[in-house]
């Protein structure tokens, strides 16, 4: 039977399942550009209202995943790991874990991209390092990786092409926080990419996409069944974004954090994340038999000195400055710091973190409109963490900005993102629980 846009949305709208042959119809004509928008859009918002069972959903995933490139790197790496963030505020995690797990023997080759909303981008904030390019040829990529296990690109338009033109529809029509249109667009690019073995690191709270740990586990168990489905290794945690992650927000500072905690000294919360996303990977690829022996592969990674040198490499082979490396206080400084301080004593209770992101947005960190050129060296330091005791005036943040106007105007963010508390609270966990393989791990408080 001739199959066709119209018959397609309507079994959608009603309810109904579509088949594989609908599904790579569909998928196929949106690439090359056949399908009008706004039969595209009606189809989007039908699947947003209706859902996908598993069934629809890998069949849309490893459709994406097969309209474009796919790259295979097994000539240069016998075994590809790969990982991916949900996105939050303040996760620098990719700079730390790649050359934490490369230098424990396991390349890794990465295509990153660029902040969205209030949550930032790992292309971004490596671009604070002068000369540094994302910029590289498959050639390059597969040469780099080979060479010294540790590659970090921009996803180029060839890899799963459907993905960019369904998001672009997506972004204007309501239609983003659709679960299986979420999981099918991380998902694809993965596999497109290559990877044998996928972490995925799936955020939730108030900096995230997926507000409550329901949701984001329901999101990370759609994942890890397209992994499965899709004949790959996936393990998914679930970990909090109800704070920042670690100290910095801000490019040039969270380069600055991610340096300081592969030398051994960064904050405890962002360290503990990177060990455990870190120790993940290794797992995965079967270089420990046991996440304790993982977790120390990965402390002697670090506390060696490899994991710095592995990071190190990479800046340099890529055209970066490495003396910025060697001494983060040349990396971009803004003119202006300011202090927050804590307007009365108590217990810091809750912050919304988006709200955070977007102050780090609005001092010049991330992009209000498409293609806007970023400040690398503005942002935040935020010590602080949900549960301590603060007196009056203690400091809770150190503002970057390049004018004073701009570091008040975060200030007042900053502050109206916190609430207060005279009753102690518990601090908040790193974790909420991990999915492997199709079978549920710990999960809940
Ligand atoms: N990240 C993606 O790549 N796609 C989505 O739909 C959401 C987050």
């Amino acid at each position: 039977m001739k199959i066709g846009m119209v018959d397609i949305i309507e079994r959608k709208r009603d309810g109904q399942t579509l088949s594989k042959e609908q599904i790579d119809w569909f998928v196929r004509g949106v690439t090359q550009g056949e399908i009008p928008d706004y039969q595209t859009a009606a189809l989007l918002m039908a699947i947003y209202l209706q859902g996908m069972d598993r069934r629809e959903t890998v069949d849309l995933t490893l459709a994406m995943a097969g309209s474009g490139d796919e790259l295979d790197l097994h000539d240069v790496a016998p075994f590809v790991v790969d990982k991916h963030s949900s996105g939050g505020v303040g996760d620098k995690t990719t700079l730390v874990v790649q050359p934490l797990v490369a230098a424990c023997g396991v390349p890794v080759g990465k295509m990153s991209g660029r902040g969205l909303g209030s949550s930032g981008g790992t292309l971004d904030k490596m671009e604070s390092i002068a000369g540094w390019s994302h910029d590289l040829s498959l050639q390059r990529f597969k040469e780099q990786l080979a060479e010294i296990g540790l590659v970090l690109a921009g996803q180029t338009a060839d890899l799963a092409p459907a993905d960019g033109k369904l998001y672009a529809l997506r972004d204007v029509t309501g239609t983003v926080s659709s679960l299986p249109l979420i999981a099918a667009s991380i998902m694809s690019k993965k596999l497109a990419a290559g990877a044998d073995a996928i972490v995925l690191d799936v955020k939730s709270g108030s900096g995230a996409f997926m507000p409550t740990k329901e949701a984001a586990r329901e999101l990370a168990q759609t994942m890890v069944d397209i992994g499965v489905d899709a004949g790959r290794k996936v393990t998914a945690l679930i970990s909090d974004m109800n704070q920042p992650l670690g100290h910095a927000v801000g490019n040039a500072l969270e380069v600055a954090e991610a340096i300081e905690t592969l030398r051994g000294e960064g904050p405890p919360d962002f360290w503990s994340h990177c060990l455990q996303v870190a120790s993940q990977m290794i797992l995965l690829s079967k270089r420990a038999r046991s996440d304790e022996e993982a977790r120390e592969q990965v402390r002697a990674a670090r506390d060696s000195g490899r994991a710095f040198d592995k990071f190190r490499q990479m800046v340099a082979r890529q055209g970066g400055d490495v003396s910025q490396v060697e001494e983060p206080q040349r990396l971009p400084q803004a003119p202006l710091s300011q202090q927050v301080v804590a307007p009365e004593e108590g217990y810091l209770a809750s912050m919304n973190t988006s709200a955070l992101g977007w102050a780090a947005v609005h001092l010049g960190a991330g992009r209000q409109t498409k293609g806007e050129a970023i400040d690398h060296a503005v942002g935040f330091v935020m010590p602080v963490k949900v549960g301590v005791h603060l007196q009056q005036g203690e400091p809770v943040a150190t503002i970057h900005a390049r004018s004073g106007e701009e570091a008040l105007q975060a200030e007042q963010e900053i502050l109206s993102a916190l609430r207060w508390s005279r009753e102690p609270v518990e601090s908040l966990p790193h974790f909420y629980g991990t999915i492997q393989g199709g079978q549920d791990g710990s999960f809940g408080r």
